[in-house]
């Protein structure tokens, strides 16, 4: 007789034989799967938006070690270390056209012939830390080899030359597939002994879509499973008795079919995951295998196959949380060998934006682009605003929000909108990326040069000092009219910056009172009658109480610190 107390749930699980234990373990390695459950990726930096400089904006593919080493050397005599900005990253092209012969990443022979190991020692030398690029797919975006399918060689080799800033771009990608082999058997050999098992695909307990279909011409039992493409279904094998702990050769039967690429992982005991990819086939014969390594505990093992991406979402999310994992092991794994500390590596995705990295890039990653390249002119910095204004909720200490590298100095920016655009990145909580030539911020004799209009703005301490609070707040936009916009970023200490942003060709009044502005949700400023209000380009202060209105010239910002008097 059944016991009174069993649940409609343990009957099933007994009915199907399924330990609950191990249930438990399924249902959580498959939420790791999931885009919004995933975990936060922290590997103790970018606790602030990252700051430094890159060579894309302005110099493109005309890099070389001489170039990166001036640059380290003029950030260093400008001070510009002592601000903040610390990374040198090298972007696109620094690579050579081929890999050593043990498969690793090198430089171009001619333009960084000391290789970049040399580079980041040069960099170091100044106090400076190093940046490098490679792209999420076969090729960089200018067709240079990259890190797809290379995702440990190339973590471990930048670990190893002690580079500290990883740009990851998104040209040449290829996308995992959503499809999942069909699979008629598998087979685990011990590498010791010689011995093999095998299980008909048909004795696996099927969930979702996944079902059991019958081909006479195979040459088993004519049976395979399909049905385990894009998260839809997936097929356990329970109670796999094996004699010993250890590493044993894994093999899929497969009925072959389509000229495509199928893609399905190998999850065992719930907890040791292997990824496997299987080749677009030729009919010749109906059967095939795929076979890889797999570790198995002595006694029960539980062996579940299945394919959970649907979406290129799933597929971008998967990669780019797979390269950030392989960056911090490799950071560990050098510091281990070296006996030194860790190095840990600030890690950017550089995905544009299209397959939505605000909702995975945090569980991936320090900081997400969250649109297509900025070129420098105003028409590009609005639109690269107006689209990562909205996304403030995503941004949060260690995981950035990234509308692209600074164009401040370059182009021709006026000295307004070069001052807008700073501001509005500081305002969004946005990564400081120099894109100009620092080098002109030094006189010919080497020394400062105090009346140079860019570096004024992008030494800003106020300004940075917004960008760079602890909070980590991204500002969110409280009010528009299409062409003024008010944004407003909580700070440290109940303080609160407030930028009044005029977009348009004509001057502009701008408005907004802060006894409204405390009566916002996400804002903490005391309510008080009389207001401290730091005009941070201006360089004044005055008393406000309430509203405060000003008249904006074209394409500029106004910029405040606003503190309650005691
Ligand atoms: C893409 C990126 C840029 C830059 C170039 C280099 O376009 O979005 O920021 O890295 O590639 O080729």
């Amino acid at each position: 007789m059944e016991n009174k107390t069993t649940t409609p749930i343990a009957a099933f699980l007994k009915k199907n034989k399924i330990c609950p234990v191990c249930l438990v373990k399924r249902l959580s390695s498959a939420t790791k799967v999931t885009v919004d459950g995933a975990d936060r990726f922290d590997n103790g930096v970018a606790l602030t938006p990252p700051m430094g400089w890159a060579s894309w904006n302005l110099f493109r593919h005309n890099i070389n070690e001489n170039l990166i080493k001036e640059i380290a050397k003029a950030m260093h005599d400008a001070h510009l270390d002592e601000l903040g900005y610390k990374y040198v990253n090298v972007d696109d092209c620094w690579m050579s056209s081929y890999r050593t012969s043990d498969g690793k990443l090198q430089s171009d022979k001619t333009t960084f012939p000391s290789g970049m190991k040399a580079l980041v020692d040069a960099v170091n030398s100044y106090g400076l830390k190093m940046g490098i690029y490679t792209s999420n797919g076969t090729l960089t975006c200018e067709d240079l080899p990259s890190s797809l399918y290379h995702e440990r060689t190339d973590a471990e080799t930048f670990a190893e030359w002690g580079v500290e800033y990883f740009k990851y771009d998104f040209c040449h990608n290829e996308a995992i597939p959503t499809s999942a082999p069909e699979i008629d058997k598998i087979m685990i050999a011990n590498p010791k002994t010689g011995e093999e098992i095998t299980i008909q695909a048909e004795e696996a307990q099927l969930r979702g879509d996944a079902v059991v279909l019958e081909d006479k011409k195979l040459t088993s039992t004519g049976k395979y499973v399909s049905g385990l493409d894009a998260g839809h279904g997936s097929m356990v094998f329970y109670d796999v008795e094996l004699p010993e702990d250890g590493e044993y050769i894994f093999t899929i039967g497969l009925r072959k079919f389509g000229l495509y690429k199928k893609y399905a992982e190998i999850v065992i005991n719930g907890v040791d995951t292997y990824p496997v990819t299987i080749p677009s086939c030729k009919g010749f014969t109906r059967e095939g295998r795929h076979q890889i390594t797999v570790n198995f505990t002595a006694g029960k093992n539980t062996i579940m196959i299945h394919n959970p991406v649907g979406s290129r979402m799933d597929s971008a999310a998967k990669q780019y949380r797979n390269m950030g994992k392989e960056l911090q092991r490799a950071t560990k794994l050098v510091a281990e060998r070296e006996g030194r500390e860790e190095k840990p590596i600030c890690y950017s995705i550089c995905e544009w934006g299209i397959n939505q990295p605000w909702k995975w890039g945090a569980s991936a990653g320090n900081l997400w682009r969250t649109t297509m390249d900025i070129d420098a002119n105003w028409t590009s910095i609005v639109g690269i605003y107006e689209f990562n204004v909205r996304l403030a909720k995503y941004a949060r200490p260690g995981n950035w929000n990234d509308p692209d590298m600074l164009e401040v100095g370059n182009g021709n920016l006026t000295d307004n909108e070069n001052r807008a655009h700073f501001s509005l990145w500081c305002m969004m909580a946005a990564p400081l990326i120099l894109g100009n030539d620092i080098r002109t911020f030094l006189d010919e004799n080497g020394n400062v040069d105090k009346s140079n209009k860019v570096l004024k703005i992008i030494s800003n301490k106020a300004a940075i000092a917004i960008d760079q609070d602890k909070l980590g707040v991204q500002a969110r936009r409280i009010k528009t009219n299409g062409l003024v916009d008010v944004l407003v970023k909580p700070l440290e200490n109940k303080e609160l910056a407030v930028c009044i942003f005029n977009k348009g060709p004509k001057a502009m009044e701008g408005s907004f009172s802060i006894k409204e502005l405390t009566k916002e949700s996400f804002v903490d400023l005391p309510e008080t009658d009389r207001y401290t209000v730091f005009d941070i380009w201006n360089n004044t202060s005055f008393v406000a109480a309430d509203k405060i209105a000003e008249v904006l010239e074209p394409h500029s910002v106004i910029l405040y610190r606003i503190k309650a008097m005691a």
